[in-house]
């Protein structure tokens, strides 16, 4: 091995969990656009990183500084919490200096997840995020837009949709600055809006017609079922849903000017930018 080959094998470089997803394959590409050393840590990362195998997760540690930690499927599920305590833990033996987790807003469970990061003895920054704009256009509600009926159990209650790339950026600061050691940010768009009103905004981005009809947890999750979801998972996700859309995230947070002196990104802005990728374009 000569002395550069040596030197690159023990480079301390930024571990991205969740990596080719939403808000990890963009903390993954702002780090790389900075010339920082990245592993991408999921199912199909070299090495391979499945959180349902913890011995897959000793190898992906190796020379590890820092690492994002986005779980799957949701913090909330059964599990997660006894998962997060023992990769936390793993990480900060195997030499890892920095977490920072990405979380969910009003979720009980996911809280206990934040605790065993902050009890880690990492360096730990929380990332206790809304409703992602993204989901329409990236996750679940991606067909139904396509469908043009969003049939969703939110009722009428008002949620501040926040901008991946928001995340994303306040994850990198988090990673990569000292000032975010030990803060935990609720991070939320700059508006609160309606399942009808964010639908309406992407209907007119797009010039297609597309409504939110609101549906009961029930059918919801029925639904899912049909669609050949899991009974137990379509359960456990309808309970989630209803829980952080009964109104206790209604309010807006300041985390993303907190952690990056500016105001969130707008949800008018995603839906035109999302419009113009072309990623509406499909379907009926
Ligand atoms: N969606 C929301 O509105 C929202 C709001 C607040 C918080 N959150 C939280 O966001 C987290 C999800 O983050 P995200 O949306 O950025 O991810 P995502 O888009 O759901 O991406 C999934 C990522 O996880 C990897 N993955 C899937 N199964 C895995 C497994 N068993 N082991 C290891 N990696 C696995 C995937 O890669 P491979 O397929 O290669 O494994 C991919 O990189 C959840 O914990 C959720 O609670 C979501």
């Amino acid at each position: 091995m000569t002395e550069g080959m040596r030197e690159k094998a023990q480079e301390k470089t930024t571990l991205v969990l969740g990596g080719t997803g939403k808000t990890g394959r963009r903390v993954a590409e702002r780090l790389t656009a900075r010339g920082l050393p990245v592993r991408v840590g999921s199912r199909s990362g070299e090495p391979p990183f499945d959180w349902d195998d913890p011995a897959t997760w000793e190898p992906v540690l190796r020379n590890v500084e820092s690492a994002y930690v986005a779980y799957q499927p949701d913090l909330a599920f059964p599990g997660a919490a006894a998962a997060i305590r023992s990769f936390s833990e793993l990480a900060v033996r195997s030499g890892a200096r920095r977490l920072v987790l990405l979380s969910g807003r009003g979720e009980e469970e996911a809280a206990i997840s934040e605790r065993a990061v902050r009890d880690s003895g990492a360096e730990w920054t929380i990332l206790r995020a809304s409703w992602f704009s993204q989901n329409f256009s990236e996750h679940f509600l991606l067909e139904p837009v396509l469908g043009g009926e969003v049939a969703f159990p939110a009722a009428a209650v008002a949620e501040p949709f926040v901008d991946v790339e928001d995340i994303a950026d306040v994850a990198v600061a988090a990673l990569t600055e000292d000032g975010h050691v030990g803060r935990l940010y609720e991070l939320t768009g700059r508006r609160l809006l309606t399942f009808a009103e964010a639908t309406a905004e992407i209907a007119e981005a797009t010039g297609r017609e597309v409504r939110y009809v609101p549906v009961t947890p029930e059918q919801y999750a029925s639904a899912l079922v049909e669609y050949d979801v899991p009974a137990d998972y379509a359960k456990l996700l309808t309970e989630l849903f209803a829980r952080v859309l009964d109104g206790r995230n209604a309010h807006l947070a300041d985390g993303v000017q907190r952690a990056l002196g500016r105001e969130p990104r707008d949800f008018a802005d995603y839906a035109r930018d999302t419009a113009a990728t072309g990623v509406w374009d499909g379907g009926r």
